[in-house]
């Protein structure tokens, strides 16, 4: 009766999902720091079928306690990689299987559903993680992008309030970004879904410079349903040399 038992424990999902876990939890300390992931990891011009994980630059309990280590786990060993390998799946043996994601995003009016939600929670993602970096006491935000949002928005806290203001006005799931639009001004857009401000049907077009996940995975563990605190935290987070670095970037 007892080795039924255990042998019914070996099978339960619980089980699984933990030993999932354990083997795919990097092992370091809080506060390692992997390699800064480049600029290739978001790049949507050079990436195509097959897709894979990028790395994390930080380990999984690094972002405590801002963003807790179950939460980050389960995002990203789990959530980011379910949209890897889904993406994968919906692309092998279509015509969109040699397009770059690029080409995805451009032609998103024209795409399957499920290649455009699973090509967009891909690169969200991991432009979400790209944007993050381990807390540090103080952040400023660097030149030149401090000048153009207060020239945009007044202030930096003038911007930050309008970024919780819309991420909060966002119905249901989606994300909220910091985007510069095709005459250049610095402009806050939310998107339902997977979808993002690459897609040629998003009502408001531009390049992506920060975004934070508003799906209830990424913050619902930590922060229940104070969608405004986990906003408050992500300040903590936001890896301002990145968003800088993308805001002067000419190619
Ligand atoms: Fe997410």
């Amino acid at each position: 009766m007892k080795k039924a038992l255990f042998v019914t424990f070996l099978l339960s999902p619980l089980f699984l999902f933990a030993q999932s876990m354990h083997q795919l939890q990097p092992q370091l300390a809080v506060g390692s720091l992997f390699p800064p992931l480049d600029f290739k990891t978001i790049d949507t011009r050079s990436q195509h079928y097959p897709f894979s994980l990028p790395p994390l630059s930080f380990a999984t309990n690094a972002l405590n306690p801002y963003l807790d280590t179950k939460t980050v786990e389960l995002h990203y060993n789990l959530l980011h990689k379910a949209y890897v390998d889904n993406l994968n799946k919906a692309l092998s043996g279509t015509p969109w299987e040699k397009s770059s994601l690029k080409e995805l995003f451009i032609n998103g009016s024209k795409l399957p559903v499920k290649i455009k939600n699973m090509a967009g929670g891909y690169w969200n993602h991991s432009f979400y993680w790209y944007c993050l970096t381990l807390p540090t006491p103080i952040k400023t935000v660097p030149e030149p992008i401090s000048s153009s949002i207060i020239k945009d928005f007044g202030s930096v806290e003038g911007f930050k309030n309008h970024f919780k203001e819309e991420a909060l006005n966002l119905f249901g799931s989606g994300w909220v970004w910091l985007i510069q639009d095709k005459t250049g001004k610095l402009v806050i857009v939310t998107t339902p879904n997977q979808d993002n401000p690459m897609m040629d049907f998003s009502p408001v077009q531009g390049k992506p410079l920060l975004t934070c996940d508003l799906w209830e995975h990424a913050y619902y563990l930590q922060y229940q349903n104070h969608r405004g605190d986990y906003i408050d935290a992500f300040w903590n987070l936001v890896d301002w040399d990145k968003v800088n670095d993308l805001f002067t970037r000419k190619d």
